[in-house]
C-alpha cells in the first residue's frame, strides 16, 4: 500500500524529529530530509502523487549565517500546502518576496500570542480568550530574527507584543508560517495545530497505524528476502529484539539469530533472551558463550577506550565466525544480514549541511559488517522512531518489560566496572544491579502512580574496585563499594540525576549490603551530564 506522505525539510533545528513524531502521531507517514536537497530531488519525491504537504523546520542558525540554508524553490511550485516553522517561516518569506530582519529583541521561551485573522490553521484553536474575545495561544518561541514584511498575498495570522508578525498565511496557495514551535509540548495546542495542517489543510490520509504496519512490513520482508536466509545479531536490546520478532513473523525459520554472550550481561539476561525467543517465539537462536574469551582479552586492561575497543572487535570476530558457519562456502547459506537500525540513526547519518556543526556519537556494534561479510542488508525498522519500535514490539507480542527497558550499552558491564574487568567483579555487580532495578520497579511514586523505573531514563549500578572498612555483626569488614546511578533525560545528550526517594535508596542500600557478600558500602551518584557522562567510563 502506498502511504500518502508529508515531507519535512530539516534546517538543523534540535527539535526537527519532534515535528515528525507529531505528524506520525496524527497517523500520517512523513519523512525528514536535509534542506539542501535539489529541486529535481523534490520533484522526484513528489512524482508519484503521494506527497500531500511540506513542513520547513526551524534551525539552530540565523538566516544570515549560512546562505545555503534556503528552501528549494520547487517546494512552492508543487501545488501542495507548505508550513514554515520559525526558521522555516523566514525561508518562506525570503523565497516569496517578504523581508526578514536580524533580531532586535530576542525571544526565548514562553510567549502568549494573539491569533488573528481567522485562518484555517488556527480556527477554533486557542488556550483562552481575552475579555475582548480574542483567541490566545500559549506557545514556545526561540528566535532572534523576524519577518518584518510579509510576501505579497500573505495576511497576518498571529502576533505578540515584541513580534508583530508571529504568523502569516496565504490561504489561496495553502502556505502557512508560524514563528513559534508547535512541535514542542510547551506549545499547548501544538499537536492540534500540526494535526490541523496535515489532516485538514493537506488532506493527508491517516493510515499510518502500527497494527496495519505489521502486515505491510511482513509482506515487504517476504518480497525482499524471497526464499533466502537471514542472520541477525541479537543483543537483547529493544531494537534488535523487535527486528528479530518482526522478521521471524515474516519468514520463520529462514531467520537465524546469533546471540553473543560476552560475559558482561546483566543477571539472567542471556537466559531471558533465550526463553523469550526460543521458548516463546520458537525462533532459531545460536547462543555463543564467549565470556571466557572476552574476559581473557580484557585481563590486565584498565583504560576505558581500550576496553571498549577490545569488546567491540571481539564481538565482530565472534559474530563473523558464527556467520561464516551459516553462510557456508558454495552451499546455500545466509545472504542477508538484518540490523535493528531505526529512523533517528538514518536521519543522523544523512549528513545534511544544516547538521554540520553537530557531532553524533555512533554506538553501533556491527557497523560495516554487511560489506565485510558480503551480505545484503535488511533493516526493517528504518522508518520507525523509538516509540514506534516499542509499540511494534508490543503488537508483536514481546513483553512490555522487555520493550520498555532502559538502554544498555554495547560493552555492557565492561564500562560499569571501573578499571580492569574481572569475573569476580562482574558477578558482584550483576547481583547488586539486579536488586537496584527490582526496587526501582517496586517503588511507586505516589503522585503519578508510576514506578521509579518508568520515571527514570536509565538506572544502573557501577562497581568501584576500591575497598572500604565496615562493621557487620561483631566483625570488621573490608569490602568493595558500588555506586548507584539514575538519570532523567529525553535525549541522553544532557541528563539530570534523578531525585530518588530516600526510602528507596535506603531499601536498596540495605538489601545490597545484606545480600551481596563482598560489598559493604553503597553510594549515590549526584552528578549531572554535562559535565559528568551517564556511564562512568
Ligand atoms: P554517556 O556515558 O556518553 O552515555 O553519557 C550516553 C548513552 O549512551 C550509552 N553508551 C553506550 N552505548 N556503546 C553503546 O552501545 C557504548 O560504548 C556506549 N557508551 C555509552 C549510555 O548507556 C547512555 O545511554
Amino acid at each position: 500500500m502506498q502511504h500518502q506522505k508529508i515531507l519535512i525539510l530539516d534546517f538543523g533545528s534540535q527539535v526537527t524529529q519532534l515535528i515528525a513524531r507529531r505528524v506520525r502521531e496524527a497517523h500520517v507517514y512523513c519523512e525528514v530530509h536535509p534542506c539542501d536537497v535539489t529541486n529535481d530531488w523534490v520533484r522526484a519525491f513528489a512524482a508519484d502523487g503521494s506527497l500531500k504537504g511540506v513542513i520547513l523546520s526551524g534551525s539552530h542558525a540565523s538566516l544570515w549565517e549560512d546562505e545555503s540554508l534556503r528552501a528549494p524553490q520547487a517546494v512552492f511550485d508543487l501545488g501542495v500546502p507548505v508550513l514554515g516553522i520559525c526558521f522555516g517561516m523566514y525561508a518562506i518569506a525570503e523565497a516569496l518576496g517578504g523581508k526578514v530582519e536580524g533580531g532586535h529583541k530576542r525571544e526565548f521561551g514562553y510567549a502568549e500570542i494573539r491569533a488573528r485573522g481567522h485562518t484555517k490553521l488556527l480556527e477554533g484553536i486557542q488556550d483562552y480568550a481575552t475579555a475582548e474575545g480574542q483567541g490566545m495561544l500559549q506557545v514556545w518561541m526561540s528566535h532572534g530574527d523576524s519577518v518584518t514584511e510579509m510576501p505579497p498575498g500573505f495576511k497576518l495570522m498571529a502576533s505578540t507584543e515584541s513580534c508583530p508578525i508571529a504568523g502569516m498565511a496565504d490561504e489561496e496557495r495553502g502556505f502557512y508560517a508560524v514563528q513559534f514551535h508547535p512541535e514542542v509540548t510547551h506549545t499547548r495546542q501544538g499537536k492540534a495545530i500540526l494535526e490541523r495542517f496535515v489532516l485538514s489543510i493537506c488532506n493527508a490520509r491517516a493510515d499510518w497505524i502500527m497494527g496495519d504496519y505489521i502486515t505491510e512490513a511482513v509482506q515487504k520482508i517476504r518480497a525482499q528476502v524471497g526464499d533466502e536466509e537471514v542472520i541477525l545479531g541479537l543483543s537483547g536490546g529493544v531494537d534488535s529484539s523487535v527486528a528479530a520478532a518482526l522478521i521471524h513473523r515474516a519468514i520463520g525459520d529462514q531467520l537465524t539469530c546469533v546471540f553473543v554472550d560476552h560475559g558482561l550481561l546483566r543477571l539472567n539476561e542471556g537466559d531471558m533472551v533465550m526463553d523469550m525467543f526460543v521458548g516463546k517465539l520458537h525462533a532459531k537462536v545460536i547462543r555463543v558463550d564467549a565470556s571466557e574469551l572476552f574476559l581473557g582479552k580484557l585481563a590486565g586492561v584498565s583504560d576505558p577506550e581500550a576496553k571498549r575497543k577490545i569488546i567491540g572487535s571481539e564481538f565482530v570476530t565472534v559474530f563473523k565466525q558464527e556467520a561464516a558457519k551459516l553462510t557456508g562456502a558454495g552451499a546455500k547459506g545466509a545472504q542477508w544480514l538484518a540490523q535493528g537500525t531505526i529512523y533517528p540513526d538514518v536521519i543522523e547519518s544523512g549528513g545534511a549541511k544544516s547538521k554540520k556543526a553537530v557531532t553524533i556519537k555512533s554506538h553501533h556494534n556491527v557497523g560495516g559488517l554487511p560489506e565485510q561479510l558480503g551480505l545484503k542488508l535488511l533493516e526493517p525498522l528504518r522508518d520507525l522512531f523509538k516509540d514506534e519500535v516499542r509499540e511494534l514490539g508490543v503488537a508483536l507480542g514481546l513483553p512490555h518489560e522487555m520493550v520498555y527497558r532502559h538502554p544498555f550499552p554495547g560493552p555492557g558491564l565492561g564500562v560499569r566496572i571501573l578499571g580492569e574487568v574481572k569475573k569476580e567483579y562482574a558477578d558482584l555487580l550483576r547481583r547488586a544491579d539486579a536488586i537496584f532495578i527490582e526496587e526501582l520497579r517496586n517503588f511507586k511514586d505516589e503522585a503519578t502512580g508510576k514506578s521509579w523505573y518508568d520515571l527514570t531514563s536509565q538506572a544502573f549500578t557501577v562497581f568501584l574496585p576500591v575497598k572500604s572498612v565496615g562493621v557487620m555483626g561483631d566483625g570488621r569488614t573490608y569490602d568493595y563499594v558500588v555506586a548507584l546511578r539514575a538519570v532523567q533525560t529525553s535525549d541522553f545528550m544532557t541528563a539530570d540525576w534523578a531525585e530518588l526517594p530516600y526510602a528507596l535508596l535506603k531499601k536498596v542500600s540495605s538489601r545490597i549490603i545484606n545480600e551481596v557478600r563482598g560489598i559493604n558500602r553503597v553510594t549515590y551518584d549526584v552528578s549531572s551530564k554535562p559535565p559528568a557522562t551517564i556511564e562512568w567510563e
